[in-house]
């Protein structure tokens, strides 16, 4: 097969929109979307997407402004699709993935806790810092909810670097003020005087790309003193997201239990301390109950399904369908440290692995990493999908990007659904050629020819 010229485009910012054209694909729904083999796309100068439909129609209405301003035209390898986002990963722990230990209790213990107590030291979290956000952007992940650590300055160092890199990120400072090594706990008082500093500056700043989380880290290594605290800020703060752990593991349930003897499950210590409401987003939940799903569907909380990481750590397998059934908000998480890779298109897979009964299509995944993640966030206005109006947070796929993809089962001719398969089977960060948020090129791959602007 000859091979298909990349285009050589320079990007310059200005006041023109920019076309691009091309197989576009995106979610209207979980179980509907759209699709042209030969569509447009148009991004309005401040980023937002302005229109999207058959390229004969954008033709049509933008007539002469294309002769100003050509459009891209991609290949027929290539296929534009709304960016990804990440529910649930830990920026401290990405030097730290693939080792393996007997369970999560003693996995923190063994290999996390050192890891993250290496964030005291200002240029090793920056290095750190500076190759996660570019990781995400290389895996096209456009949205992250990031656990980070209780290091006030690793924190800033975080921000600083995902406003530098235009990542749109959901993060804060790691709360944790007991049963953890002295060097990753520190007072309850300081630990919240310092979450609320960092709330204050950084909450919705670069226009809303970067948001603020209160992240106690799980139940274990908070004290009551703290979650009650927290419960206050959340009513102080309502936009702010609480990101934390739930139920992953049953030696984690029973400890959770022996320190809250009051509580009816572990669902309900969060309840307790009024820490469960939109906006609030819980990562794994791998042994709820029946009584535990309907009250996270009451208090309206997302959850972050993260496949690959409960394999690693053989948590268990999520209730998916009860999930689905209790209509609760979900998405995927990669998990990195304990998700071994940050490529959601292997999460994606990992996602259909576990589910011995039930058959998530291409679309069903991919809709669980775009729109439905929006969703789980409370960001569906303005990114997950293609929709005019919202931001212009898209990647350029090179469905042929990985050498056991075979060249001439990648063409657009091919269904999309048959594309979309093979983008998460076979994929992982080879497949993306470019990433952008809010119309911005954030990342391109060697080769591909796009100019950053
Ligand atoms: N529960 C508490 N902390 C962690 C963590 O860092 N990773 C995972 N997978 N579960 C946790
Ligand atoms: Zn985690």
């Amino acid at each position: 097969m000859e091979p298909i010229p990349t285009p050589h485009i320079e990007l310059s910012g200005g006041l023109r929109p920019r076309f691009y054209r091309g197989a576009i694909y995106h979610p209207l729904t979980a179980q509907t979307w759209e699709y042209w083999p030969d569509g447009g796309l148009v991004v309005s100068p401040d980023g937002r997407l302005e229109a999207v439909g058959p390229w004969t129609a954008i033709a049509s209405r933008y007539g002469s402004e294309l002769n100003i301003e050509p459009p891209v035209v991609l290949g027929s390898e290539h296929l534009l699709v709304p960016g990804l986002i990440d529910l649930h990963l830990h920026l401290p722990q990405l030097p730290a993935t693939g080792r393996q230990a007997e369970d999560l209790l003693a996995w923190l213990d063994q290999h996390i806790f050192k890891t993250e107590a290496a964030f005291a030291q200002r240029a090793y979290a920056q290095q750190v810092s500076r190759w996660f956000f570019q990781e995400l952007l290389k895996n096209g992940t456009t949205t992250a909810a990031v656990f980070l650590t209780l290091h006030r300055e690793a924190v800033e160092i975080a921000f600083e670097e995902a406003e530098r890199q235009g990542n749109r990120v959901i993060m804060g400072l790691n709360l944790m003020d007991r049963l953890a090594p002295p060097e990753l706990t520190r007072p309850t008082e300081d630990l919240l005087e310092d979450t609320e500093a960092l709330c204050r500056i950084w909450h919705g700043r670069g226009e809303g790309r970067l948001r603020y989380a209160w992240m106690p880290r799980f139940a274990v290594t908070s004290t009551e003193t703290l979650l009650t605290r927290l419960g206050a800020l959340r009513r102080q703060y309502p936009d702010v997201y609480l990101h934390t752990h739930l139920s992953e593991q049953v030696d984690e349930i029973e400890t959770v239990l022996r320190l809250f003897p009051q509580a009816a499950s572990y669902t309900d210590v969060y309840d307790r301390y009024g820490l469960l409401g939109p906006y609030t987003i819980l990562a794994h939940g791998i042994h709820l109950t029946d009584g535990e799903l309907a009250l996270l569907k009451a208090r309206e909380v997302s959850l972050a399904h993260c496949p690959s990481a409960n394999f690693f750590l053989k948590s268990g397998r999520f209730r998916l369908e009860a999930v689905q059934k209790e209509g609760l908000r979900w998405g995927l998480g990669s998990d990195v440290g304990a998700g071994p890779e940050m490529s959601l298109f292997k999460v994606m897979k990992d996602a259909q692995y576990m589910q011995p009964d039930l058959t998530l299509s291409p679309h069903a995944l991919f809709y669980a990493t775009t729109l439905g993640a929006a969703r789980a966030l409370f960001l569906e206005e303005v990114t997950g999908n293609l929709t005019p109006g919202k931001e212009a947070d898209f990647l350029i796929l090179n469905t042929q990007g990985k050498s056991n993809i075979p060249a001439e089962l990648g063409q657009n001719e091919q269904s999309i659904e048959a594309r979309l398969s093979q983008c998460i089977y076979l994929g992982d960060d080879r497949l993306v050629a470019a990433t952008f948020v809010r119309g911005q090129l954030v990342y391109c791959a060697p080769g591909f020819g796009l100019k950053k602007g």
